[in-house]
């Protein structure tokens, strides 16, 4: 549980039972990601404290309330940090992944009906994204829980939950890269180093990997990076290094930090003619993006990908399947396996670069 500016305190929680249309499931693992960091520094907006944070996991339906059909005790789950109530005139539209009811529309802090299932020494406590895998019970809407296969690792699959598939559709889905092409990576960690093996997947010939910390670079360079790059090494901008490397800039830069420099080098690092840049990490809120407009005159794109932009419904357990055909490897991100009492250390090592994916198992 995490109350504003204090570190995360784990405590006995109460539970309740689901209602219409929610769904009870019992975490079994979980990981923290980069959004994760930024609920606790309080740079996530519209959080209300004190919050169960985590979005990231993968469990076992206990119970379902009243006209639950998608699930039924017992099956493996995927939380669904991007609801898909496949109702609403988001869902039926074939070009977006963002549900009405995604937390960038409506408040998730609260059930659907304005009420907590979460108590704790008497006193309310609010979810986070309306899954809050932080916690070893969590009550859900219908609309953010998919049944995935029953062969699923869920130690591992809890991955799909955000930094796979949001790096990997960024390539593969927001970016389309095109075999033979040129692709620029700002951030390795789980993020990142998912858009690199989305660009290695759709047959890139160039993948550059940006990092201010070089103990990246060897994962990066395994999942396919033919090189990667450190800003601090140089001392003319980034843009102008790539740019260099590559001609005329290249044709996908990717920026998955969360920081508005970093989105503004991967802009000017694309080609100008017909370049793509795509933000996937989530800038501090209230933050403005200033640059020359004339550098998208002659063809230059700007995209947004929100998880990936996978219809998180239709595309996770298909995605899961693809995991244990082999497709993907998303493993190789897990570079610790903690209990979740150690769950403040977790964060430790991802803010110090010592960590990629940490998963929490042992409630
Ligand atoms: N220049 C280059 N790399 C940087 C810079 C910078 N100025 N600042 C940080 N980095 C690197 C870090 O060294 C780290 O390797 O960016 C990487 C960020 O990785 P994580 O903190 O592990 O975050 P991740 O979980 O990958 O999420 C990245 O995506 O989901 C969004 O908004 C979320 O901001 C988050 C982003
Ligand atoms: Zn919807």
């Amino acid at each position: 549980m995490k109350t504003i500016g204090k570190s995360l305190s784990i405590e006995e929680v109460e539970v309740a039972p689901p209602k219409a249309r929610e769904v009870r499931v019992k975490i079994v693992a979980t990981g923290i990601c980069g959004t994760d960091d930024h609920v606790l520094k309080g740079s996530f907006p519209n959080v209300d404290f004190p919050v169960i944070p985590g979005h990231e996991g993968a469990g076992i339906v206990e119970s379902v309330g009243e006209g639950v059909t998608c699930v039924k005790p017992g099956d493996k789950v995927i939380p669904l940090c991007l609801p898909q109530c496949g109702e609403c005139s988001f869902c039926l539209n074939p070009n977006t992944n963002c549900c009405l009811q995604t937390h960038l529309y409506q408040s998730q802090n609260l059930m659907p009906d304005k009420t907590s299932r979460f108590t704790c020494k008497g006193k309310q406590v609010y979810h986070f994204l309306w899954i809050s895998t932080f916690s070893e019970y969590t009550v859900m809407p219908d609309s953010t829980v998919v049944r995935i296969d029953d062969a699923a690792p869920l130690d591992k699959v809890c991955l799909f939950g955000c930094g796979f598939p949001t790096g990997y559709g960024a390539a593969v889905n927001t970016a389309k890269v095109a075999p033979g092409s040129t692709c620029a990576v700002f951030g390795l960690g789980g993020v990142g180093l998912s858009v690199i093996m989305g660009c290695e997947a759709s047959g890139a010939s160039q993948i550059i990997g940006i990092d201010i910390n070089k103990d990246k670079f060897a994962t990066a360079k395994d999942l396919g990076a033919t090189e990667c790059i450190n800003p601090q090494d140089f001392e003319k901008p980034i843009q102008e290094v790539l740019v260099e490397m590559t001609g005329h800039g290249v044709d996908y830069a990717f920026e998955a930090i969360g920081r508005v420099d970093t989105l503004t080098a991967a802009l000017a690092s694309c080609h100008r003619g017909s370049g793509v840049c795509v933000m996937v990490g989530e800038p501090p809120p209230g933050s403005q993006l200033s640059f020359d407009p004339m550098m998208l005159f002659t063809g230059l794109t700007l995209k947004g990908s929100i998880l990936g932009g996978w219809k998180m419904k239709d595309s996770i357990p298909k995605l899961v399947t693809g995991y244990l055909q082999k497709k993907f490897k998303p493993d190789v991100l897990i570079t610790h396996n903690l209990p979740f009492s150690e769950i403040n250390e977790g964060f430790e090592l991802l803010r110090a670069g010592k960590s990629i994916k940490n998963i929490f198992i042992d409630f």
